[in-house]
């Protein structure tokens, strides 16, 4: 069974039919790109995966639970966790407490408390530092926890909103284009990031991006969406070289 299993999900914004008959199925520990034109639909999928949206039809079953019409916060509690496209941190607040935002969500004894090897009680300030501080440095941030989250390099800004995604111990994580606006240095971190990621916690990702080159660098599989609808699923390198993709959205 997958851990994300979405069928004919839509979504109609007063004359406009944004996304029609989306479907996907992610199995647990895979690395799944959703790619397609601006405009296609992709982030309204990633609004209606974690609640932000309500679907105008269709299921979305999470390790075969109906999710479909929750609100944002049942999701999160359920185990999806986002970064979103204009990266939202707390900016005046320092990188720690950003991170300890997402820890004050976490369902107690997941699979963070499994891999960091911590009692499942959170409640005291001093464990929710520990723990803040362990997963800042799987991310590089050790040094920066003091630092306000808007002096951050851009780079270091990306990675705290993953860690602070990763804080509300989800079993699915949706990146909307994490590489947005990176130089090619920090594109190429970003993708050892996001293989650490999965790697360290067994991650499940499902990743919204652009750059081609990440995509085809770290996702097994893909799916295209074109004007709302699936045009195209399948393994990275088969959906890459497929005529109607390259028509309608690499345009070569
Ligand atoms: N709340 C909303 N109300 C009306 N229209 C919306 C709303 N949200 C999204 N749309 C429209 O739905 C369509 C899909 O938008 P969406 O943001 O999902 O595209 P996208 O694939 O993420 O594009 P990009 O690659 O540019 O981020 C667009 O035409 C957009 O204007
Ligand atoms: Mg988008």
């Amino acid at each position: 069974m997958a851990l994300l299993d979405v069928q004919n999900l839509s979504i109609r914004f007063g004359g406009l039919q944004a996304v029609d008959q989306f479907h996907i199925a992610v199995e647990q520990g895979q690395l799944y790109g959703l790619i397609g034109p601006n405009g296609a639909g992709k982030t309204t999928v990633f609004n209606m995966l974690t609640g932000v949206y309500k679907p105008t039809s269709g299921t979305i079953l999470l390790d075969g639970v109906d999710i479909t019409g929750k609100n944002n916060v049942q999701i999160s509690k359920m185990g999806i966790a986002r970064t979103f496209q204009n990266i939202r941190l707390f900016n005046e607040m320092s990188v720690l407490d950003n991170v300890k935002v997402g820890l004050h969500n976490q369902v107690k004894c997941g699979l963070f408390t499994n891999i960091l090897r911590l009692p499942g009680d959170y409640k005291t300030e001093k464990k929710m530092n520990e723990k803040a501080m362990q997963l800042l440095e799987v991310f590089g941030l050790q040094d920066d926890v003091k630092l306000r989250a808007r002096n951050l390099p851009y780079g270091k800004q990306r990675k705290l909103e993953i860690a602070r995604a990763l804080a509300t111990n989800p079993r699915l994580l949706l990146l909307d284009e994490p590489a947005a606006g990176m130089n090619p240095n920090e594109t190429a971190e970003l993708m050892q990031t996001i293989r650490l990621i999965r790697e360290r916690f067994q991650m499940t990702i499902l990743l919204i991006e652009h750059d081609m080159r990440l995509v085809s660098g770290i996702c097994e599989r893909l799916t295209v969406l074109n004007f709302g609808s699936v045009l195209c699923e399948g393994e990275t390198s088969a959906v890459l070289r497929d005529p109607e993709v390259v028509k309608a959205y690499l345009g070569e």
